[in-house]
């Protein structure tokens, strides 16, 4: 039945910070992510770039020109040159009434830098961008995974791995199978998959992460029913949240954690 389907209650629902606390901070900084931290989230969401000389950064985009004061691709500058910019400054002009005096001169993170400001005091929930652009970006990822021991066969486990890419997360399975995973999919209009694909994808992902949009009633008690964890992006009204819930989502990313009925935060 449907009630057999909706969130156990004895299950953690998971609250995804999506690009940290982006509804309030510049996306993808420090500060983004302490605030997330502050607000409730269960895992901060991370999305991985790289740079020319090959060390893993948080950003969204593969170009620098929507959350930095830089122009051009991220793969064209080395992080020293990254490190000059300003990550913070675009936050307070597109938006006047959000602006802090704070995100002036932030700058774009490494992961390293991620790891070492929070350690195992969060979850991070981690999205590798664009892999197949990017050379050993799997590696990288698990090698710092494993020097910040945010990984091990317990039910410890500090660190999510998302991906659009089977192969990408097919490549962390393999180096790594302890590590959760999530299958990221993208539909133009409402979500449909196959058994086929579900059981494909269970063979290395614990569960699927969709656009909210795209979720029907039939779509989440199929991925429910195989038993794999739904967790629809980007959604940012509580309205919404709630009728997720009800249909069986097992976690949302957001860019608003207050929004999140407390009863759903631990
Ligand atoms: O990772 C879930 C969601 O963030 C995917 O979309 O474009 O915001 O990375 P995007
Ligand atoms: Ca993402």
């Amino acid at each position: 039945t449907v009630e057999t389907l909706t969130q156990n209650e004895s299950q953690q629902f998971l609250i995804i910070g999506h690009r940290g606390a982006s509804g309030y901070a510049p996306e993808h900084t420090l500060e983004s992510y302490q605030l997330a931290t502050e607000m409730g989230a269960d895992y901060l969401e991370i999305d991985l770039q790289q740079t020319k000389d090959g060390e893993l950064i948080a950003m969204h985009d593969e170009s620098l020109e929507r959350t930095t004061n830089g122009k051009g691709l991220v793969k064209s500058y080395t992080l020293k040159e990254l490190q000059q910019l300003d990550a913070g400054s675009w936050f307070n002009e597109k938006f006047p009434n959000k602006a802090h005096e704070n995100y002036i001169g932030l700058t774009v993170p490494t992961l390293r830098e991620v790891f070492e400001r929070f350690g195992t005091s969060v979850n991070y929930y981690i999205e590798t961008k664009s892999p197949d652009d990017y050379k050993h970006m799997e590696q990288k990822l698990l090698k710092l995974v494993d020097e910040y021991q945010l990984v091990d066969n317990t039910s410890n486990n500090k660190v999510i791995i998302q991906s659009f890419s089977q192969k990408s997360l097919e490549a962390v399975h393999e180096i790594c199978p302890d590590i959760p995973l999530i299958q990221l999919v993208q539909y133009n209009e409402n979500a449909i998959i196959s058994q086929e694909r579900i059981t494909e994808i269970k063979k290395y992902a614990i569960g699927i992460g969709v656009n909210y949009k795209s979720v029907t009633e039939s779509f989440a008690q199929q991925v429910r029913q195989a038993g794999l964890e739904l967790h629809p992006y980007t959604v940012n009204s509580e309205d919404e949240i709630l009728d997720l819930i009800d249909i069986g989502a097992t976690g949302i990313f957001t860019d608003y954690i207050d929004i999140v009925p407390s009863e759903y935060k631990l």
